[in-house]
């Protein structure tokens, strides 16, 4: 295993204003690079998020840009892909939009990067919810090898795993350096619930369970749980995903795939009891049924491969990572709640978290 970081390199970061890419972008800045160039359209996410510093390049537009990609540097040592249509009940609202920002955005961007002979990896963005079995009975740890079904249940799902169709594609045939890194459900510090355009539904604002609890949480709420809570997730804190992805770039294995991951369970009940511990909200959870269309299921992601191969594990436990978000939400209420309000409009409803 190599030991090298990203001194002197240049870093290409697509999605790089978003909750993970910004994360991503302040971690390699403390590396020293020589220049990290974000290319972001800003559909999910705030400028705000991208640091103020002379060796961060920002480039405002989509990746699918002809200009934008020819005007990439030809000297790149590394790129991130990580933009998408954020999320899955956007990309029902509008497959089409979801194909623009999501499955298009990985096709040209690998197209081009391919021509980029100096590249030492490409990072992709993938997503261990469209490759984990749905269950409620007890879950096995997802392996990298697991198969894949061909049924999913967005249009976001179907883009991810064509991502990683693409990435496979431009390696066999073209040499690009990708290694991809299946993400299990991230939380932390600069997700802002409703940062970016409108994109059809109140999942615009409640972007993910942790975010939207929290933020219910310190405003007293009682925090809804369909099917009594009993849906759980593998939660990795983002600064443990933006160490990840790094590893993944130094360490991965051209042509890889790496699942990032805590390889815990935690139910949605554990979630938001620790939330409410940390917000001191003493209004009880609401416990609701099970939901007929439910499929979310159970799940939880193996760490063995990013462990031997990338020397990667995830430093920061649930109780932790939870504190540090809510402390972080704290500090940032008024300006959380801007972007929550400037969709008040247009939100004519206000309905339960999504999972
Ligand atoms: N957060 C998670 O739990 C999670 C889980 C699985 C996979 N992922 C993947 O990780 C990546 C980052 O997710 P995130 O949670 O930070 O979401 P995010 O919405 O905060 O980040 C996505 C970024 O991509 C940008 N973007 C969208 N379309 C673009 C385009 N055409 N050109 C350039 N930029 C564009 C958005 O403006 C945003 O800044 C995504 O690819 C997502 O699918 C995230």
């Amino acid at each position: 295993m190599s030991t090298h970081n990203f001194l002197n390199t240049r870093v290409l970061v697509v999605g790089g204003a978003g909750f993970v890419g910004s994360n991503l972008v302040h971690q390699i800045l403390a590396q020293n690079p020589k220049e990290i160039i974000v290319v972001d359209n800003l559909i999910s996410s705030d400028v705000a998020n991208i640091p103020a510093d002379q060796r961060v390049r920002f480039v405002f537009g989509s990746i699918t840009d002809d200009r934008i990609l020819a005007n990439l540097p030809e000297n790149l040592d590394y790129a991130f892909h990580l933009a998408c249509y954020h999320g899955n009940q956007s990309s029902i609202a509008d497959p089409f939009a979801d194909h623009e920002n999501n499955t298009l955005t990985s096709l040209k961007l690998f197209d081009r990067l391919s021509q980029i002979k100096q590249l030492k990896r490409v990072v992709y963005a993938a997503a261990a919810c469209a490759v984990a079995e749905k269950t409620y009975g007890e879950p096995t740890a997802t392996t990298e090898d697991q198969p894949i079904t061909l049924y999913h249940d967005s249009p976001y799902s179907i883009s991810k795993i064509i991502g990683e169709l693409y990435g496979n594609y431009y390696w066999q045939q073209h040499n690009l350096p990708i290694v991809k890194a299946r993400f299990s459900n991230v939380y932390g510090p600069r997700e802002i619930l409703g940062a970016g355009q409108w994109r059809g539904t109140v999942h615009t604002v409640w972007r993910n369970v942790t975010p939207t609890f929290i933020w219910r949480s310190l405003n007293g709420d009682a925090l809804p749980l369909d099917n009594g809570g009993n849906t759980s997730r593998d939660f990795i804190f983002v600064e443990d995903m933006a160490r990840g992805l790094m590893a993944c770039a130094l360490n991965g294995e051209p042509g890889g795939v790496y699942n990032l991951a805590t390889g815990k369970e935690t139910t949605i009940l554990q979630l938001a009891t620790l939330i409410n511990e940390y917000t001191g909200n003493k209004t009880p959870v609401d416990l609701k049924p099970a939901r007929d269309w439910d499929r979310s299921g159970k799940r939880f992601a193996s760490t063995e491969k990013a462990e031997s191969e990338l020397g990667f594990t995830a430093q920061v436990g649930i109780d932790e990572g939870i504190r540090r978000t809510v402390e972080w939400t704290r500090d940032n209420q008024e300006r959380i709640s801007q972007s929550i309000s400037k969709h008040n409009k247009l939100m004519s409803q206000v309905v339960g978290a999504a999972c």
